[in-house]
């Protein structure tokens, strides 16, 4: 048993006075008896399960495997909810209420009578918001992933959740495959409890949960309907009773070089951009320091080993197969990329968990000497037009558009860009630059993934599937293309984005971490002197708490207050 006087749920069980009577008998009605009081580790589990969530809707199940495990280890599970976040539902976007979930965790934690936690984190915004959250108590903490679907089976092909969406989405505005085609493609993608399969937001942030250390080796690929899973999440329901035992905090697994490690397995496998937001907001909740420029000097020669859509063929469950994220951890550990020493929630460290990792399909899980894409890490742009940075992923990009100078087309909301995208008479051809204001934290407001603009239907018949575009926006980790995106600071909130108008020149160089805009300072000063801010999208409640604290992408898109953390410390009384 533990040492008492550690547990803050002796503060709540321990007391043997009217409050004490409150704090247990509202829980004896549920069938606890007292021998549940006696000190043992009182452990929350986060649940995001919810029918609005279809990617968490196997949650249910993985609790209770949980609670197995806790209970297995002596610690006493309760189970509870909090906002869940579906990225397929929620409008405008998902990540305008990250942070108003990160804070509902948060708050449960403290204020109820929990020595350790574990989360249950599936889709895109629940793994961030859970572990922002978190980070602000500090106290033991393991995060489980929900796991991806099962591959998606169309007509005798692989189809991967939001890569395909897209590309037949511009399919049928090209007339390529008619409207019965489309639905029918619908059941076929989606036919399993789980995330996105694709190496898009959810599956990259899960590989973070694992190469950060807070979630048990070979968290991130096991099917979500894999029995594995399960077994796993009964482990992770033991493993936090010790956790709790050995009084190991989150701090001591969020560290600077968990971080890095994070950093790496993100450019090793292809990842979402959207890891950067997330994870620079994540460090800054845990006290790490990290910045836009840590993506990409850390990034910079990493490889990207894994053959998986966007970027390559196969889906989360051939990764799996083929060995999963240990594989990749152990090849970039023994290419010196890696902090061997980092420390991992089930007691041993980085390398101790992956070693020993076997790579089944070579097809899916290259060797770093024979990569899949050489030199994938997130490239971060600067100039005139981002100040503060912007991102590209060049792995997910047309090598011949890396370098380029083209005519600016301006789309001044994403409203302007559905009513003329279609146009014929659109003057724009594959060499322009396509230009999107007004769709970042404050603008859209949330930060939509909207990076990747459909391209015009004159173009895509020609053929052609990609230009250059640039925005303010994220795009969907499922995504692909030429796309710049979180150009900081956003036009909303009066950075030179709102400035750009059609016809300027525009030149992207990647190698050269290069945005710039063809306009000299004297005209750029004229255009700001008469520029008016959008008009702010809410007068009340969480949006215009959001739109009045939210930071810029490139320090996480946090709220500016959240920053940081409070710690676990007991609060006072309620009576
Ligand atoms: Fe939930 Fe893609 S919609 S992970």
């Amino acid at each position: 048993m533990s040492d008492k006087k550690t547990l803050r749920s002796r503060a709540w069980f321990a007391r043997q006075d009217k409050m004490g009577f409150y704090y247990r008998s509202w829980l004896k009605n549920r069938g606890f008896p007292q021998d549940q009081f006696d000190g043992r580790p009182v452990i929350g589990i986060c649940n995001t399960w919810s029918e609005l969530t279809p990617c968490n809707s196997h949650f249910r199940t993985i609790a209770e495997h949980v609670r197995w495990g806790i209970l297995d280890a002596g610690g006493f599970p309760l189970e509870f909810p909090v906002m869940s976040l579906g990225e397929t539902m929620l409008r405008p976007t998902a990540m305008l209420y990250r942070n108003l979930a990160s804070m509902d965790v948060e708050e449960s934690i403290r204020a109820n009578p929990l020595d350790g936690v574990v989360l249950l984190m599936g889709c895109d915004k629940t793994t961030p918001a859970l572990l922002m959250g978190a980070a602000s108590v500090d106290i033991p903490t393991i995060g489980i992933s929900g796991g991806p679907m099962l591959r998606g089976i169309h007509c005798g092909k692989a189809i991967g959740s939001g890569t395909n969406t897209i590309s037949m989405s511009e399919q049928l505005r090209s007339g390529q495959i008619t409207l019965e085609e489309f639905y029918d493609a619908e059941a076929s993608m989606h036919r399993s409890h789980g995330h996105c399969m694709t190496m898009g937001t959810a599956s990259t942030m899960a590989c973070m949960v694992e190469a950060l250390g807070v979630g048990m080796p070979g968290n991130a690929a096991i099917p979500a309907v894999d029995a594995r899973r399960n077994l796993l999440a009964r482990e992770a329901g033991r493993r936090i009773v010790e956790m709790v035992k050995q009084d190991i905090v989150l701090s001591q697994i969020m560290t600077r070089k968990a971080f890095e490690n994070a950093i790496r397995v993100n450019a090793g496998i292809g990842g979402s951009t959207n890891a950067v937001v997330h994870l620079i907001a994540m460090a800054r909740r845990i006290g790490v320091e990290l910045n836009l420029d840590d993506w990409d000097h850390l990034g910079r020669g990493v490889h990207c080993l894994v053959d998986i859509m966007p970027s390559g063929r196969f889906l989360m469950e051939d990764f799996f197969e083929a060995g999963g994220l240990p594989v990749v951890i152990r090849e970039l550990a023994q290419q010196g990329l890696i902090h061997k020493d980092a420390m991992t929630v089930n007691g041993r460290t980085i390398w101790e968990n992956n070693e020993e990792a076997l790579c089944w399909k070579p097809e899916v899980i290259h060797s770093f000497e024979d990569p899949f894409k050489a030199d994938a890490g997130i490239s971060v742009l600067r100039g005139n037009l981002a100040p503060d940075g912007a991102i590209i992923k060049p792995s997910a990009a047309s090598p011949h558009l890396l370098k380029h100078t083209g005519r600016a087309v301006v789309f001044e909301s994403i409203e302007d860009l559905h009513a003329r995208i279609n146009d014929d008479d659109l003057d724009i051809d594959e060499t322009c630059v396509m230009v999107l204001k007004y769709c970042g934290p404050k603008g859209y407001p949330g930060m939509a993934e909207v990076g990747n603009m459909p391209l015009p239907p004159k173009i895509l018949k020609r053929g052609i599937t990609d230009m250059i575009r640039i925005s303010d926006a994220r795009m969907s980790g499922t995504a692909y293309g030429t796309v710049v995106l979180h150009t900081a600071p956003e036009a909303a909130a009066g950075g030179p984005l709102a400035l750009v108008q059609n016809g300027d020149l525009i030149t992207l160089d990647v190698e050269a971490r290069s945005l710039h805009l063809h306009v000299d300072q004297v005209e750029l000063d004229r255009r700001r002197a008469v520029w008016q801010p959008p008009k702010p999208h809410a007068e009340r409640g969480y949006v215009k708490l959001y739109l009045d604290h939210v930071l810029q992408a490139n320090e996480g898109a946090d709220l500016d207050f959240l920053v940081g953390k409070s710690g676990a410390a007991v609060p006072r009384d309620n009576h």
